[in-house]
């Protein structure tokens, strides 16, 4: 198992506005209808989306269990917690979707109450990673259903002129996670926690555009402030980033990284 690392991510208003603009760029669209794809969750099922940040995610999740079907959503900061709300009753769905401050390590819900639990792009900052997924496992009914999306970051790159300096950046910026390389331990924490892997896919977010509005522009702030904070030198950080920024010639440009969807099942009652 990883450490967990120093420098966590704050979820405030800063973060809340470089997520927005990261998870409404068609890569991660796109992602999260792969993700649902797996989940399957079905009309009148309840589910638990945990971390559920801006709710872009616990919006369609809402979408996908109507009619009859409900939503839990819960995130650990406030200032998530607040947004969320908002956009679930700007999208006229608060009798359908509930949205609370809560941690995933201690879920307030109680024994097998869902029929399925998502944890997207959260689980990689919870240092108690095992406790979180025996918290998701606990509350799943007997044959519910846990899908976790996350990163490895060592599958991540752009081209650049300067590939170790890369390297270097985007080993800063996956710092910030307690479990960077978390995709590879979770088959082993799923089992731990008394569930049966089903799925194990690849989710690749491929760019070969420079486009501002993609996931991998968007990534470019957040890999930057990394970078300084790590202590790699000023000038060095923006030569990095303009180099990046300035490859819009075609075939100049390449942004790829690798997400991991797993989706493990609690056992029915009276099997293993
Ligand atoms: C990168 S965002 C992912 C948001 C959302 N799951 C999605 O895919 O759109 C990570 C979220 O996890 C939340 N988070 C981090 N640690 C948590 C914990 N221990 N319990 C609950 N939420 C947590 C953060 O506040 C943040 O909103």
């Amino acid at each position: 198992m990883t450490e967990a690392r120093a420098s966590p991510t704050v979820f405030d208003a800063r973060a809340a506005a470089q997520l927005e603009r990261m998870y409404t760029s068609p890569q991660v669209v796109a992602q999260r209808a792969g993700f649902r794809e797996l989940l399957a969750a079905q009309p009148g099922e309840s589910g638990l989306d945990v971390g559920c940040g801006l709710a872009h995610l616990a919006l369609e999740l809402a979408r996908d269990v109507a009619p009859g079907g409900r939503l839990i959503a819960i995130d650990s900061s406030e200032h998530m917690v607040n947004e969320a709300r908002a956009r679930v009753a700007a999208a006229g769905l608060t009798d359908s979707v509930s949205v609370r401050q809560g941690d995933a390590t201690a879920l307030e819900l109680p024994d097998a109450s869902v029929d399925f639990v998502a944890a997207a792009q959260v689980y990689s900052y919870v240092p108690d990673v095992a406790g979180a997924v025996a918290e998701a496992a606990r509350v799943l009914r007997p044959g519910g259903r846990l899908a976790v999306l996350e990163t490895d970051w060592d599958l991540c790159t752009y081209e650049s002129a300067d590939p170790l300096l890369t390297r270097r950046v985007i080993e800063a910026r996956a710092r910030h996670f307690a479990h960077p390389h978390l995709p590879r331990q979770l088959h082993r924490l799923l089992q731990a926690a008394g569930l049966t892997l089903s799925r194990c896919e690849a989710v690749p977010l491929i760019e070969t555009r420079y486009d501002p509005d993609s996931f991998g522009a968007g990534m470019l702030p957040v890999a930057r402030s990394a970078a300084l904070k790590a202590g790699i030198d000023a000038a060095e950080v923006e030569r990095w980033v303009d180099d990046i920024r300035s490859r819009t010639a075609e075939g100049e440009y390449f942004f790829a990284t690798f997400r991991f969807v797993l989706v493990a099942r609690r056992a029915e009652r009276g099997h293993r």
